[in-house]
C-alpha cells in the first residue's frame, strides 16, 4: 500500500533485531509502517536492517531495551509517543528462550524468564492499550504452550501465560483495541540455522506442510492479525506450524 511518507500507522515491535522480529520489522515496514523497534544485545543486527531498510531513519528507531526491567515497557511506549506523536499497533516478539535442565533451574532463573516473556508482555499491553490510538496488538506465544519438549519448563510455563494474558487482555480493552496472538512452530531463523542439534529433517518429515516456517511466513501472519482483514477477531492464539501440532497430539 501507498501512503503519504510519514502517515502510516505506528507500530512498536519488540525484539526486531533477529529471527521473526526482525521479519515483522521488514514485513510492515514494506507495509508503510513507522516502526519503533528494540533489540537487546545484538545493536549490531538492527544497525544492519535499519541501513538495510531505512538509511536516512525516518520510518524506523531501533531502541536497545531488556525487557525483564519492569520499568522498560511503559518507557519504550514513551519513546514511540515522542517519537512519532502516536501508537497504534504493537507486536511484542522479544523473549528469552531458556532450555535449562529442570534440576539446574533456579527460582531466579524461572523468574528471569517469566519477567522478560511474560510481565513484559503484561506491562507493555497495558501501557500501549493506554494510547487512545491503539488498534491492535500481536504477541508470539508457541506451540510450547501447549506440547511439552525436553528442557524448557520455565519457557513453556511462560508461553502458556502469555496465551492466556492475550485472552483476558483482549476481553479486558475490547472493543477499542483486538489483542491477539500467533502460536509458530518450528520456525527456521538465524538462531535454529546456527544450532547444529536443531533437528531440522526430522522436523521436515513430521510436518504435514512439508517444510519448516520462515520468519517472513510468521511476520506475514502478524501483519493479517494487526490489520482490518482481522477487524472481527480478538483473544486468539492463533497457531501457525505448517500442521505440525496435528501429529503431537
Ligand atoms: N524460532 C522458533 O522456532 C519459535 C517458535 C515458536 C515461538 N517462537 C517465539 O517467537 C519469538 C521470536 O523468536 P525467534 O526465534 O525469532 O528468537 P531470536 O531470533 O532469538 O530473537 C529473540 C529476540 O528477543 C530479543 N530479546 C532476548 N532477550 C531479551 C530481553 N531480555 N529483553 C529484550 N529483548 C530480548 C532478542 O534481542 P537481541 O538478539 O538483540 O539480543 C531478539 O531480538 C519469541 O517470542 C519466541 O518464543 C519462536
Amino acid at each position: 500500500m501507498t501512503r503519504p511518507p510519514n502517515t502510516g500507522p505506528v507500530t512498536l515491535v519488540t525484539g526486531g533485531s533477529s529471527g521473526i522480529g526482525a521479519a515483522v520489522v521488514r514485513r510492515l515496514h514494506t507495509d508503510g509502517h513507522r516502526l519503533a523497534a528494540t533489540y537487546h544485545r545484538h545493536g549490531e543486527r538492527a544497525a544492519a536492517l535499519t541501513a538495510d531498510l531505512d538509511a536516512h531513519h525516518t520510518s524506523l528507531a531501533f531502541w536497545p531495551a531488556d525487557l525483564a526491567d519492569p520499568d522498560v515497557p511503559a518507557r519504550l511506549v514513551q519513546q514511540a509517543l515522542t517519537r512519532y506523536g502516536r501508537l497504534d499497533h504493537v507486536v511484542h516478539c522479544a523473549a528469552t528462550i531458556d532450555t535449562t535442565p529442570i534440576e539446574q533451574t533456579t527460582s531466579s532463573s524461572f523468574d528471569a524468564v517469566m519477567r522478560t516473556n511474560v510481565t513484559s508482555a503484561f506491562l507493555l499491553l497495558r501501557a500501549a492499550a493506554d494510547q487512545p490510538t491503539l488498534r491492535s496488538t500481536v504477541t508470539i506465544s508457541s506451540i510450547a504452550a501447549t506440547f511439552t519438549g525436553p528442557d524448557s519448563a520455565a519457557y513453556e510455563a511462560s508461553k502458556a501465560a502469555l496465551s492466556m494474558l492475550t485472552r483476558t487482555m483482549a476481553a479486558a480493552y475490547a472493543p477499542r483495541v483486538r489483542i491477539n496472538a500467533l502460536a509458530p512452530g518450528a520456525v527456521e531463523t538465524e538462531r535454529s540455522l546456527a544450532d547444529p542439534g536443531f533437528p531440522r529433517a526430522m522436523l521436515r518429515q513430521r510436518i504435514p506442510l512439508g517444510r519448516l516456517a520462515t520468519p517472513a511466513d510468521i511476520a506475514a501472519t502478524a501483519a493479517v492479525l494487526l490489520g482490518p482483514d482481522s477487524s472481527y477477531i480478538t483473544g486468539q492464539v492463533l497457531i501457525v506450524d505448517g500442521g505440525l501440532s496435528l501429529k503431537l497430539t
